[in-house]
């Protein structure tokens, strides 16, 4: 299925309690910006590419950031501007760079897993490239994502992801050679009986040590770099 479907259909309507909850989310994320110093310097704009219900556009709207949200999920963004509706959102595809182009920001942030999604490594330097273009010296880019290069081609890993009474959701992840198949099952207690509802789609397997190429290929400078539990999380800054 692809990913834009899987989200309107399946995992929008799931996706806040999934994470587990909407204001833990965002209390991280605010803890994540204060820690390493992201407050506006110069153009004061920022863009979150890929910005799901905000959980990071949201900290930085309140840190003082004008942010434009970028996604092709309309259910979250209703639901991102339900909470804040100053932020600007902009419903379509983060490849598709005429649509958010043009606004000088200091800041862009492609988090919580968003740049595995994209359909494949092409994509994901080409999605490089466009930020050290738009960005203003000085700038900075956080990327955020799972790290799924390590497994073994052909392993099956079950991620039990939330449940509660009456609701359960897991994840199903299959590695293949360059992605990971990713089925997401949703068991839910209607009347006493259990409901069961799934979506699969696909994520990229990509390597730290490929981004830290790509990034230092367009001209970033890494400023940090943390590779662990499963995550990546990298800051890279756009000399002056
Ligand atoms: C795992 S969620 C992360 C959302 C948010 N960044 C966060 O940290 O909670 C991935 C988000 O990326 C969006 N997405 C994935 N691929 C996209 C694309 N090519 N263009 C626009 N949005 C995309 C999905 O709709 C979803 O909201």
């Amino acid at each position: 299925m692809p990913v834009r479907e899987h989200y309107d259909r399946f995992l929008a309507g799931e996706y806040a309690w999934m994470a587990g909850g909407f204001e833990i989310n965002l209390d991280r994320n605010r803890r994540f910006f204060h820690e390493m110093g992201i407050v506006p310097r110069s153009s004061n704009t920022a863009l979150d590419l890929g910005a799901g219900c905000g959980f990071a556009a949201i900290p930085l709207a309140e840190a003082g950031f004008r942010v434009t949200a970028v996604d092709f999920c309309r259910p979250l963004l209703d639901e991102l501007v339900r909470y804040a509706p100053d932020i600007v959102t902009v419903e379509g595809d983060i490849l598709d760079f005429p649509l958010w182009a043009g606004r000088n920001p200091e800041l862009i942030i492609c988090m919580g897993d968003t740049l595995t999604h994209l359909p494949n490594a092409g994509s994901v330097q080409d999605l490089l490239r466009q930020c050290y273009a738009e960005l203003v010296p000085g700038g900075r880019f956080i990327l955020a994502l799972r790290d799924y290069s390590r497994e073994v081609e052909g392993s099956v890993v079950v991620i039990p992801v939330q449940r509660e009474q009456d609701r359960i959701f897991l994840c199903r992840l299959e590695y293949q050679a360059d992605h990971v198949g990713v089925k997401d099952v949703l068991y839910s207690r209607e009347s006493g009986s259990w409901e069961r509802s799934y979506g699969e789609y696909r994520k990229l397997r990509i390597a730290p040590a490929f981004l830290e190429r790509e990034l230092e290929r367009e001209g970033f400078r890494i400023e940090k770099n943390t590779v662990g539990e499963g995550h990546i999380t990298m800051i890279v800054i756009k000399e002056l």
